[in-house]
């Protein structure tokens, strides 16, 4: 550190009397805002990186757990981003203002930053200086190399975030998040830690529990080490809903207005751009991002536009047996409107490689009960296989060069080949896909990962013993994977292995043990 000479951490308790407050970030007009704790006990946040900008977040949070502790007025924050560590040389900076509206959570587009390299930011909300974030825009044309980690499931009670703590200490240019950032209630068994409180229906609850979540130190490191892109699943909101349908919240009016709720809270605790701000219980997550001539990334919604669950009469939509609603064309995951956006984007992708970036496994994952029937799980890409298919077709259609999908939720590593029409395993791959497993979520015993293997020949690998993350490498000439898997989720101190390495090869669809 040098220039500015502050600890990275500074709040003042009582009061300050003067109008005009000189600061590392120049002076600032209006009453000072002093805080009774440090506000800044979720951590900082970056996100969204283009060639020339990335989103900057903070929350002002003094008494996390208490929605935040803060009073109702707004409060001015300034943000700066520079390109050395101790803020001599700074490349862009301006004020964002806090409101309780939006739990007095920050979201600043930094702009005007140059193509593929680092960037140190921090906030500053009266005497208030925040921890330092590190960052990095995506790369212009001419790169010749991409890393990146997926995550996915990380129920707070089941074990420790160990796995974000070794993920802090690699070099990577991103952390995509494919869902159930928080979980909306307890199950389980041995938990390490506990929510403390039951199911959240309202605002105030939700911002409790992102609260909760972020106050993991292993996560808010995770975070500030990277920028990250983010999309949501159920958990979020609860467990297996479908667009307006809950089977925990029958009521479609009255589980929309939970819906709003728990979309404002996502949007207010992470690094989101500001087009995603709910506006009810609507909110636009679903994004293209390119990294050079590299990769392209195609972020998708798989639950806010779905069809309702087929074939299941009731109750939640689990492993049933299959039905002819199943196979209605009309069936969709990803609602028509943003069907035909990836439609263009794939259309439009450019990317020596292209990554469906979605929330569960694709492929196929039949079923065979004991009587030689098949069954799916409802609530899966296998409840719409038509809406797969059609997005397998838009692939093949537009000629999309080397695609891989990538994916979270079923807590369980996964490494595929997919297929238009999975009942055919002589036909051509199209696309290759990867799982990445839980960061703490349990997950399915040997049993089911066993059997899957057995009735599905386009599962090339299936472990839902461990918990961890995975890692992308791409270049010109192939893209490997590297399941990384801790001994020990229940141990806050747990080493990392890799578990099992993939590679597929610029041209060639399909996962290769490397
Ligand atoms: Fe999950």
């Amino acid at each position: 550190m040098s220039g500015f000479c502050i600890p990275r951490r500074r709040f003042i308790a009582g009061s300050l009397a003067s109008a005009a407050i000189a600061s590392p970030f120049g002076i600032v007009r209006g009453a000072p805002v002093t805080f009774s704790a440090d506000p800044y006990t979720l951590g900082v946040a970056s996100g969204c990186p283009r060639e020339d900008s990335v989103m900057l977040w903070t929350r002002l949070a003094p008494r996390p757990l208490e929605e935040g502790g803060m009073p109702p007025s707004p409060v001015e924050v300034e943000w700066q981003v520079a390109e050395d560590e101790g803020f001599v040389r700074v490349a862009a900076k301006g004020v964002v203002r806090a409101t309780s509206e939006l739990a007095h959570s920050v979201h600043a587009e930094a702009k005007g930053l140059r193509p593929g390299r680092v960037y140190w930011y921090r906030f500053r909300a009266g005497t208030a200086v925040s921890p330092v974030g590190r960052t990095r825009t995506a790369p212009a044309a001419g790169n010749s190399r991409f890393r990146f980690a997926f995550a996915s499931c990380q129920q707070y009670e089941q074990g420790y975030y160990a796995a974000y703590r070794d993920m802090a200490t690699r070099d990577l240019d991103l952390v995509v998040h494919l869902g159930d950032y928080i979980y909306e209630r307890s199950w389980g068994q041995n938990h390490v830690r506990q929510h403390g409180v039951g199911i959240p229906t309202t605002l105030a609850e939700y911002r409790n529990r992102y609260a909760l979540y972020k106050s993991d130190a292993d996560l808010q490191a995770a975070h500030a080490a990277f920028p990250w892109l983010s999309t949501w699943d159920d958990h979020e909101v609860t467990d297996d809903y479908a667009n307006d349908r809950s089977y925990t919240v029958r009521d479609p009016e009255r589980f929309l207005k939970i819906r709003a709720a728990a979309y404002q809270a996502y949007y207010e605790h992470m690094p989101l751009p500001l087009s995603a701000r709910p506006v009810g219980p609507d909110a636009t997550i679903y994004a293209h991002y390119r990294f050079g001539d590299m990769l392209d990334m195609l972020l998708i919604d798989d639950r806010q536009y779905r069809s309702a669950p087929a074939c299941v009469q009731g109750g939640r939509p689990t492993t049933v047996p299959d039905c002819a609603e199943r196979t209605e064309e009309a069936r969709t995951m990803l609602g028509r409107t943003q069907e035909q956006w990836m439609d263009r984007q794939l259309a439009d992708s450019r990317g020596r490689w292209t990554i469906v970036a979605q929330q569960t496994l694709m492929a196929e994952a039949r079923h065979r009960d004991a009587e030689g029937g098949d069954r799916y799980w409802m609530d899966g890409w296998d409840g719409y296989p038509n809406a797969r298919r059609r997005l397998l077709d838009s692939i093949v259609t537009h000629k999309v060069r080397n695609p891989v999908v990538i994916g979270g939720d079923r807590h369980a590593y996964f490494a595929a080949n997919l297929k238009r029409d999975f009942s055919r395993p002589h036909e051509a791959t199209v696309a290759t896909e990867f799982v990445g497993t839980s960061i703490t979520s349990d997950g399915p015993g040997p049993g089911s990962t066993r059997s899957a293997l057995a009735n599905n020949p386009e599962l090339l690998y299936a472990n839902g013993e461990k918990r961890g993350y995975a890692v992308m490498d791409l270049d010109g000439r192939s893209c490997t994977v590297g399941f990384e898997a801790l001994d020990n989720v229940k141990d806050a101190h747990s080493a990392v292995r890799r578990l099992a390495t993939f590679v597929v090869e610029d041209g060639t669809p399909g996962a290769k043990v490397a």
